[in-house]
This record gives structure tokens, C-alpha cells and sequence, in this order.
């Protein structure tokens, strides 16, 4: 078989106040969610985003953004939510999703650890349907029943990360 070539890349967390960047993450999203999945376009932007840590794929050097993911601490809660991951439909494959997850698995360590947690930290994803293999790979187990979230059947999943200092 030939070997694949994966476009150079890199990823950025995006600094909180980088409205230009966070802006490339929602254009993806929108791209994936809304215009592929066809999830509403009301809902695709929430009022979690100012409290999240977005994490952004793009080639290099063109700087074309590619994938993106995000991550936040729900009000009053112990975990962090992972959600909103996405790469755009030519990119797949290349194992930007993986990046994209491992990135932001290392973002929350490093937050969980400057917040004080101890020994682990956990991670809780409402994983579509068809992609609950790719989070399972990481570790993520299903909990409970599918649930409808903005039209469509999800799964919650979780994963339990050790931290190390
Ligand atoms: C899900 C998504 C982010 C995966 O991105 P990707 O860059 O194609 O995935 P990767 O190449 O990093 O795949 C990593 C691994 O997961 C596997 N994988 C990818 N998609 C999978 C799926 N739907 N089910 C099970 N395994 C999957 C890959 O084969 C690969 O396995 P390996 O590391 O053992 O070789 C991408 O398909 C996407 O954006 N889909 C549309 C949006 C979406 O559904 N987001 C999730 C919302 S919950």
C-alpha cells in the first residue's frame, strides 16, 4: 500500500483574547456541523465559549485552518467537557483527530494540575453516534442511555486521566 503523506501541520491554543483565531475554530465548526451534519446553526455557537480553551489545526505554512476542538470546566462542575471537535472533510484521516484530542487531553492536565486536582482528572464527551470507536480509542467509556442532543441521538462517554507532576 502507498504511503500516506500527512500535509505539515501544527496545532495552537488559542490565546483567550485572539477573537481572529477563535473565529477560524467557528468558521470549522460551522463548516462541519452545520453545512455537513446539518446540526442548527442557532445552537452551533454557545455560551460556553468564552470559558473554553480552543484548540486550533492549521497547515503550515499557509496557515489554513483545518480542525479544531474545545474544552471547558460546566459551571459548579469536577470535570472538563470535551466537545466541538471537527476536521474538515479532506483532511480526515491523517490523524489530525487524534492530535486535536491528545492536544487538548495535555490542556486539561496541565489546568486540572494548576487548579489542584489530584492523582486524575476526568474528561466527559456526548460522542455522535458513529463516533463513539474513535473516542473509545482513547479511553472513553459509555455511560447510560443515548440521549437526544440538538436533534440528533449522542452517548455520553468519559475517561479518567491520570496526572502526573
Ligand atoms: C471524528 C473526526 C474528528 C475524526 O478525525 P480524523 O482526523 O479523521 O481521525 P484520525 O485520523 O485522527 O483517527 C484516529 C483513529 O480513530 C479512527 N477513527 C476515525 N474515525 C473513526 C470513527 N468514526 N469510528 C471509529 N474509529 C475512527 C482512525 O481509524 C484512527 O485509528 P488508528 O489511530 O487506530 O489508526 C472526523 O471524522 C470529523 O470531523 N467528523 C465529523 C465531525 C464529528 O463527527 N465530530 C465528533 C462529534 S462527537
Amino acid at each position: 500500500m502507498a504511503e500516506q503523506i500527512i500535509p505539515e501541520h501544527e496545532i495552537v491554543t488559542i490565546p483567550s483574547d485572539d477573537q481572529n483565531l477563535r473565529q477560524q475554530c467557528y468558521a470549522i465548526r460551522i463548516d462541519v456541523f452545520h453545512h455537513e451534519q446539518k446540526f442548527p446553526l442557532e445552537t452551533e455557537i454557545d455560551d460556553m465559549e468564552d470559558r473554553s480553551a480552543h484548540i486550533l489545526l492549521r497547515l503550515t505554512p499557509s496557515h489554513t485552518p483545518v480542525g479544531t476542538i474545545r474544552a471547558y470546566k460546566p459551571p459548579g462542575a469536577d470535570y472538563y467537557k470535551l466537545s466541538r471537535l471537527a476536521v474538515l472533510k479532506p483532511y480526515r484521516q491523517y490523524r489530525f483527530g487524534r492530535e486535536l484530542v491528545e492536544a487538548l487531553h495535555d490542556w486539561v492536565k496541565l489546568d486540572a494540575i494548576k487548579s489542584g486536582y489530584k492523582d486524575y482528572v476526568t474528561i466527559v464527551t456526548h460522542s455522535q453516534i458513529p463516533v463513539k470507536g474513535f473516542y473509545a480509542k482513547f479511553g472513553y467509556v459509555a455511560e447510560g442511555d443515548e440521549f437526544d442532543e440538538d436533534g440528533d441521538p449522542h452517548q455520553k462517554m468519559v475517561v479518567r486521566l491520570p496526572l502526573s507532576t
